[in-house]
């Protein structure tokens, strides 16, 4: 068997011309949406995720703005920076970019950020919205992304058995949340599996959908697949390749050619997560630009990019 492959530049493509015209009409009524990304030092993944960012928002009509900032600022500095853009309202969505040097409390830095502007939704008042299933949270990006991946590939949750490999904040949790929710693109039933699961390919071997975001390049093998079930990679690992000119290539978790064989579907990488995360930064820019120009009443009114196929 040779997996269909779920396309995920091509799905973030079509998210993000939605958003486009969604842009244009809310400029037409004289809102320009509006990015700042805040980066801290100089990791290169980290400049590289940034640009990528800005220039996804610049294509899409939105304002954005990076502003950084030498890896030696001090915590003061960086909290002055997020209270000044709390109150600019030209700003509507403001990202700190992670990971932070560690002399940063990245907990503390991401509770000062509006949650109103918290287009990551990683502010506790967003992770809190996302548990208790309130739609007038942001839904952070990566997860939000791996959702409506499933969605527009016509991969239906419904009672399905998804395994999730991960348990973090950023991705894990907050998934398994949206997946286990009642509705559209969720009633799922989940299994989340981390580095204490005991015989994990057994655990993995369970899930209609795997979904693994560990950051170990090519931990998943085919011994791990139930065949014809769909694999979600969420990682991205460097791992060194002296064939490429940069030295070297992008790694998912999961050894792609093996498992291919096993899959029903499976997304790439790189072209499979990596391209809905920024697609869904831009919806969650929109959103909350519209929520902070037209009124609390566009608070829970869908983002563009939620319907599941009929
Ligand atoms: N494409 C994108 O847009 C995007 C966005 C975000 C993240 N990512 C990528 O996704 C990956 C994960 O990111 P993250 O921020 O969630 O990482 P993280 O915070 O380091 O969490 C990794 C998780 O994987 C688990 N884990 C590690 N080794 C394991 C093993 N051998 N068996 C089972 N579980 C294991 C850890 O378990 P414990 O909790 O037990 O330690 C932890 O829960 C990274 O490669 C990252 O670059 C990609």
């Amino acid at each position: 068997m040779t997996a269909r492959l779920i396309d995920g530049s091509a799905i973030g493509a079509a998210i993000r011309s939605e958003v486009a015209a969604e842009v244009s009409a809310l400029r037409a009524h004289g809102t320009a949406p509006g990015l700042t990304v805040i980066l801290v030092g100089e990791d290169p993944p980290s400049q590289i995720y940034v640009r990528s960012k800005a220039r996804a928002c610049a294509e899409a009509g939105m304002r954005s703005d990076v502003i950084a900032l030498p890896a030696s600022t001090a915590e003061h500095e960086l909290l002055s920076v997020i209270e000044r853009l709390n109150h600019d309202a030209a700003v509507h969505g403001i990202l700190c970019q992670l990971p932070l040097p560690r002399h940063l409390d990245s907990a503390r830095i991401l509770r000062r950020i509006d949650p109103a502007k918290d287009v990551d939704g990683l502010h506790p008042i967003n992770v809190g919205k996302l548990v208790l299933g309130d739609a007038t949270g942001f839904k952070p990006a990566t997860p939000f992304g791996v959702q409506q991946l499933l969605v527009r590939s016509g991969i239906d949750t419904r009672s399905a058995h998804v395994v999730i490999v991960g348990r973090s904040n950023l991705v894990g949790r907050p998934l398994a949340n949206l997946l286990s929710q009642s509705g559209p693109g969720a009633d799922a039933t989940v299994t989340i599996a981390h580095s204490r699961t005991r015989d994990l390919d057994a655990v993995c071997r369970t899930a209609d959908i795997l979904i693994v975001a560990i950051g170990r390049a090519e931990f998943i093998r085919a011994a791990a697949v139930k065949p014809g079930a769909t694999v979600i990679d969420v990682g991205t690992t460097r791992v060194d390749d002296a064939s490429r000119s940069r030295g070297y290539r992008l790694a998912g978790d999961v050894a792609f050619d093996e498992v291919c064989e096993v899959a029903g579907a499976i997304t790439p990488v790189p072209g499979g997560v990596g391209p809905m995360t920024i697609a869904m930064l831009l919806v969650n820019t929109l959103r909350a630009a519209t929520m902070l120009t037209v009124g609390r009443s566009a608070t829970s009114r869908q983002p563009p990019a939620t319907s599941p196929p009929s």
